[in-house]
């Protein structure tokens, strides 16, 4: 195929998810890098014989996070990178911030040294710390990183909206904003049914318990799994990659660099993006009221605790 994908950390939950989405909607050639190099080559190949099967013409390469791993990875189109450690029950995402933060900073030179044009997007958490580590340490323009966490919180959003009204989840739009933490800022406002407002179609009770639990998304399946989810955060990054391969310039929320936007500066947040070939094409500002203005701002104040820490 003419497109490339490299998933780093891709022998992992969440990068195999993500690599097998991929593949199986043919949407480019995968190139799976892991520190486990054997793990890597095995993984890579039992995908790949999958492809007979699934009918794709995607080829999945696995190889080493050693020179002549990265080798492979060479002009990439879209880097996603889902190395770090992941949670433990009781963890939460902050608590992975320095570990993680090295692995960025190694993983990031790579990325930039073999495929400079690339668009970079980071799954590993915390996430929109991870991602201003990322922007910083590779320098490329804000357009060419983007982080994946909206569209995996407003899934999970989505679902419990349509587990409660037993509706189709095709029928569900979801947003959810801010900072992929506790303090993310689910919008009931902005969140539909075939277009109905659900604050139409529920109580204030339900949908703040949905909120809730929208926001808790990821401890809950910590605690019943052992550890991270990688089905819905998997397919979340893969549809991100298949909207940019695609040019297909969808609305979704994603953790973006804000210059102002939203009154926020110089920080990485969850905000409607439209993305496209060239990465984040425009951001959507959207009217909050004073309340869901200064729920955004908290979750932002939340990211740039983090950030400070790691000083980035
Ligand atoms: C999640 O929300 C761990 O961030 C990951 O499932």
């Amino acid at each position: 195929m003419n497109r490339k994908v490299t998933v780093v950390g891709g022998a992992g939950n969440v990068g195999a998810t993500v690599a097998r989405a991929i593949a199986d909607k043919e949407l480019a050639d995968v190139v799976i890098i892991d520190i486990a190099d054997q793990k890597a080559k095995g993984v890579a190949l039992d995908m790949y014989q999958a492809c007979p099967i699934e009918q794709s013409d995607s080829r999945i390469l696995g190889a080493g996070a050693d020179e002549a791993g990265w080798k492979e990875t060479a002009d990439s189109d879209v880097v996603v990178i889902t190395s770090g450690v992941p949670r433990k029950p009781g963890m939460s995402r902050d608590d992975l911030l320095q570990t993680n933060y090295k692995i960025m900073q190694s993983v990031t030179e790579q990325v930039v040294k073999y495929s400079p044009n690339c668009i970079i997007v980071p799954v590993a958490n915390p996430l929109d710390a991870m991602c201003q580590a990322v922007y910083r340490l590779s320098k490329f323009p804000r357009e060419r990183v983007i982080g994946m966490a909206g569209v995996l919180d407003s899934a999970r959003m989505r679902t419990f909206i349509a587990i409660e009204l037993n509706v189709s989840v095709e029928n569900i739009h979801a947003f959810v904003l801010g900072g992929h933490g506790d303090t993310m800022v689910p919008l009931p406002r902005y969140s539909t049914v075939a277009g109905i407002p659900i604050t139409e179609l529920m109580s204030k009770e339900r949908i703040d318990a949905i909120s809730k639990r929208t926001a808790e998304g990821g401890a809950e399946i910590t605690k019943l799994v052992g550890t991270s989810a990688w089905y819905a955060p998997g397919s979340a990054a893969a549809e991100m990659v298949e909207i940019i391969l695609k040019d297909k310039k969808k609305i979704v929320p994603c953790s973006v660099y804000l210059k102002g936007e939203y009154g926020i500066s110089d920080l990485f947040v969850g905000v409607p993006v439209k993305l496209g070939a060239r990465g984040v094409e425009d951001i959507i500002q959207i009217k909050l009221t004073p309340e869901e203005d200064a729920a955004l701002k908290k979750s932002a104040g939340a990211v740039k605790e983090l950030v400070e820490v790691i000083k980035v």
